[in-house]
């Protein structure tokens, strides 16, 4: 069986948790699998540490961009690069790296070994470990993308981060004071003392407060809801400011609503991007970025990792252990 589309020549086998079928955690199932070859400019990771992300549950229960199953799902990587395709000169055997594989078809991380093209990694920053890197890329990049590439968040401007606890949120609440802004953050009431000490400014507690009335003036809204989240965070913007959405599908009343209104609103997919990860590298270096860790799982303990994140109530990142 082919693991993901990779190459294979039967060079030895790997674990991975795979599954048959789609449906509930309890489809996911350890198996062995060859152990991809990494082909022209790909390179093979031996995957220490991999990050879990609502997009592993999706997909497990419904296929979502990659239909049917058999597949192996993950996207964060953080690993020692063990074998180079040709001409994949980026990295040599040995070198740890994080990344995240091409969204969405690239997945294949919740294995031993995955290969990926060379780019989608940087060198892993040495200050933090496998789990704090494993935890990072997806979750990073996406906000990355938001609040920099979407937004261009300027030093003094206002953001509003919904579930600010979350993967994604905690990370662009990180983000968003590294570049000098002003934060407010939405999460229950007993999660605002971890929001303070990552540094937002103004916690909203949104099931007893209306953030529309917590959050003025704002310049950025990050929203990783979606739905009349999005539509109603427009009216908390200034003239000119931007709802970044990172809930792809939806109605086209956001934008009708947006141009009424005299704003902007995008959705947004987090795409693969080397020079991504290497900003990413070096606010963590510069200690400006942490993951959160949640808990850490075993591989024989996907499913309960997939249980835990299907919550929807984590604060900060759940992460597979590889080795
Ligand atoms: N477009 C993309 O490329 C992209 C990339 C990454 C993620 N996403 C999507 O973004 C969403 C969030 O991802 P994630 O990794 O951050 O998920 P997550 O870690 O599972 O988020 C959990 C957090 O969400 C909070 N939360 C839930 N409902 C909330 C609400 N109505 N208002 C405020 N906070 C709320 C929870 O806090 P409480 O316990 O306080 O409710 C919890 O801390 C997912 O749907 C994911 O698929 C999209």
């Amino acid at each position: 069986m082919e693991a993901n589309g990779t190459g294979t020549n039967g060079t030895g086998t790997m674990r991975a948790i795979s599954q048959d079928v789609l449906g509930g955690p309890e489809v996911l199932r350890e198996v062995e699998l060859e152990r991809p070859v990494p082909r022209a400019n790909e390179v093979l990771v031996r995957v220490r540490a991999a990050g879990l992300n609502p997009t592993d549950w999706k997909h497990r229960a419904g296929g979502l961009f990659l239909g049917q199953p058999p597949f192996v799902l993950g996207w964060d990587v953080s690993g020692v690069v063990e074998a180079t395709g040709v001409g994949a000169s980026l990295f040599r055997p040995g070198d740890e790296v994080f990344g995240m594989l091409s969204y969405p078809f690239g997945h294949g991380s919740h294995a031993e070994y995955v290969t990926a093209p060379a780019r989608v990694f940087a060198p892993k920053p040495t200050g933090i470990d496998h789990i704090q890197a494993g935890a990072l890329p997806l979750v990073s990049l996406t906000a990355w993308q938001a609040l920099v590439e979407r937004a261009d968040l300027r030093a003094g401007q206002r953001v509003l981060v919904h579930a600010a606890a979350g993967g994604v949120g905690h990370v662009a609440v990180q983000i968003a004071k590294a570049r000098g802004a002003y934060v407010f953050g939405t999460a229950s009431a007993g999660k605002h003392d971890f929001l303070r000490g990552i540094g937002v400014d103004e916690p909203v507690d949104y099931h007893s407060t209306d953030f529309t009335e917590a959050a003025r003036d704002v310049d950025v809204v990050l929203d990783p809801i979606g739905g009349e989240t999005s539509l109603r965070s427009l009216r908390v913007l200034r003239p000119g400011g931007i709802v970044v959405s990172i809930v792809p599908a939806g109605s086209d009343d956001l934008y009708r609503e947006a141009g009424r209104l005299g704003v902007r609103a995008v959705r947004m997919l987090v795409d693969a991007d080397h020079h991504g990860m290497r900003r990413i590298a070096r606010l963590v270096d510069e200690g400006g970025l942490r993951a959160t860790i949640a808990g850490t799982f075993p591989p024989a303990e996907a499913a309960r990792a997939h249980e835990a994140g299907e919550t929807g109530r984590t604060t900060g990142k759940l992460v597979l252990l590889m080795d």
